[in-house]
């Protein structure tokens, strides 16, 4: 795979209108999931569509040091499951997770109940991130398990026989805090409950009932019995919204323009995006829905609109935390303003998100401050200058995707993490007709 380099320059391309189909690669969550409940499963999995990037090619490879056999034949990935008690210890000094919290937090949940001692860690973003929010809830199982002083990575975990029921309150909405308990609790007796303050992601519960569980959600509650087994099954991964977002957010701003995403998963859980969009005047349509696996996916058209501000309902934050840094960049060019509150957890990303894209629109010109939980940004127009994308995907994608519309070049410093959700960025963007080098 080419490397993305870590410094690149996006230039206005005058005229541009695009009017086409766009596929992006595999949904991030549910190649996690895949890798995950396949090695644990009884049987073989055989996943198409896996997203190939850092994030979750990291998690492939935990999986395979701890003993799963993962072979790659024409486009599917075919996975040995070992069964949940058939992992081994990881080879080598513990399992890296890279960049990824998701493979960080969920892993964890499995490694907390094995029947041997391991060690989790990721590099110095990932190593910085709450891990408490899991170390406690899986403690309360009976997991023996230690982080940091300061609660982050490494965490350890020392061998146990089996775990405990647990009913949990989660403080915050995470899905990768519900799945990590759900996970755990496939080596737990008895039942585990967890309630959260909002609905996180769900692609957890649906796979496990894809995999043979029995899992019920009622609200912001969801139980599973304690104990199950996995059987497998063979999974096709949709496009990933979280992806596709920026190119949404181009066509919308783009004259004369329209988009057609091909094959997106559109999960209630995960189309806030395109709730604040329409909100901001958005024109925006599912076609030809389907179900696949508990997912239901679509085809969502995208045309050019006149954008303006709005308060972002608090309903949207969880569904669209991932794609908060492309709609500041979406605020920043509509008419009126953007306010944003009661998202704290925008800070816990692979940066903190608020303060990263508040920087870089200052330089840019534009008129925005934070807040404690959000950022207020009045629209206008958006100047040329360098932006430092301090390691984060989705920071350095936003400001790449604003290059198009600035007066003036936009350099993005430290880009490189683009690998870690979304290698073939750079290509689509050229396939659109943009100017990014
Ligand atoms: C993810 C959950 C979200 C999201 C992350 C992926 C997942 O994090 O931000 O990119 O796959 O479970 P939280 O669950 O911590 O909000």
């Amino acid at each position: 795979m080419a490397k993305i380099k870590n410094t690149l320059t996006s230039r206005k391309q005058v005229d541009l209108k695009i009017n086409t189909k766009v596929t992006v690669p595999g949904d991030k969550s549910i190649s996690h999931r895949s890798v995950i409940l396949g090695g644990i499963a009884n049987g073989i999995t055989e996943i198409t569509g896996f997203l190939e990037s850092g994030d979750c090619l990291a998690t492939m490879y935990a999986m395979q040091s701890m003993g799963v056999e993962i072979k790659k034949n024409g486009n599917k990935y075919i996975v040995n499951g070992v069964g949940k008690h058939g992992l081994k210890a990881p080879v080598g000094s513990g399992i890296d997770c890279g960049n990824s919290g998701t493979g960080m937090r969920l892993l964890s949940g499995i490694m907390a109940a094995q029947a041997f001692d391991s060690e989790i860690f990721g590099d110095k973003s990932l190593n910085s991130r709450p891990m408490t929010r899991i170390t406690k809830p899986l403690e309360l199982m009976g997991a023996n398990v230690s982080a940091t002083k300061k609660g982050t990575a490494p965490i350890k975990f020392k061998a146990v026989e089996k775990l405990k029921s647990i009913s949990y309150q989660s403080p915050v909405a995470s899905a990768q805090v519900k799945s990590c308990l759900l996970l755990a609790g496939l080596y737990c007796d008895g039942d585990v409950s967890l309630s959260e303050p909002k609905l996180s992601r769900d692609h957890t519960e649906n796979m496990l009932r894809g995999f043979g569980c029995q899992v019920t959600s009622n609200d912001l509650t969801v139980n599973m019995k304690g104990g199950q087994s996995l059987k497998a099954t063979n999974i096709q991964v949709p496009a990933d919204i979280s992806s596709s977002a920026f190119f949404m957010v181009l066509a919308c701003l783009l004259p004369d323009s329209e988009i057609t995403f091909v094959n997106l998963c559109i999960n209630p859980s995960r189309i806030g995006i395109i709730g604040i969009l329409k909100l901001m005047g958005a024109d925006i349509e599912f076609i030809n829905q389907s179900t696949n696996a508990g997912e239901q996916i679509a085809d969502v058209v995208v045309k050019s609109s006149d954008l303006h501000g709005i308060e972002i309902p608090h309903q949207y934050i969880a569904s669209a935390i991932d794609e908060f840094p492309i709609l500041f960049i979406a605020a920043s060019l509509a008419k009126g303003q953007t306010k944003l509150t009661n998202a704290m957890e925008l800070r816990k990303k692979e940066s903190d998100r608020i303060t990263a894209m508040a920087n870089g629109m200052k330089i840019l010109g534009v008129d925005c401050h934070e807040l404690e939980d959000g950022i207020v940004i009045n629209g206008g127009k958006l100047n040329g200058g360098q932006v430092d994308a301090e390691d984060d995907h989705r920071i350095a994608m936003s400001f790449l995707i604003a290059g198009q519309f600035s007066n003036g070049a936009i350099e993005v410093k430290n880009c490189e993490n683009i690998m870690t959700s979304f290698p073939s960025f750079l290509e689509i963007c050229n396939t659109l007709g943009l100017t990014i080098k």
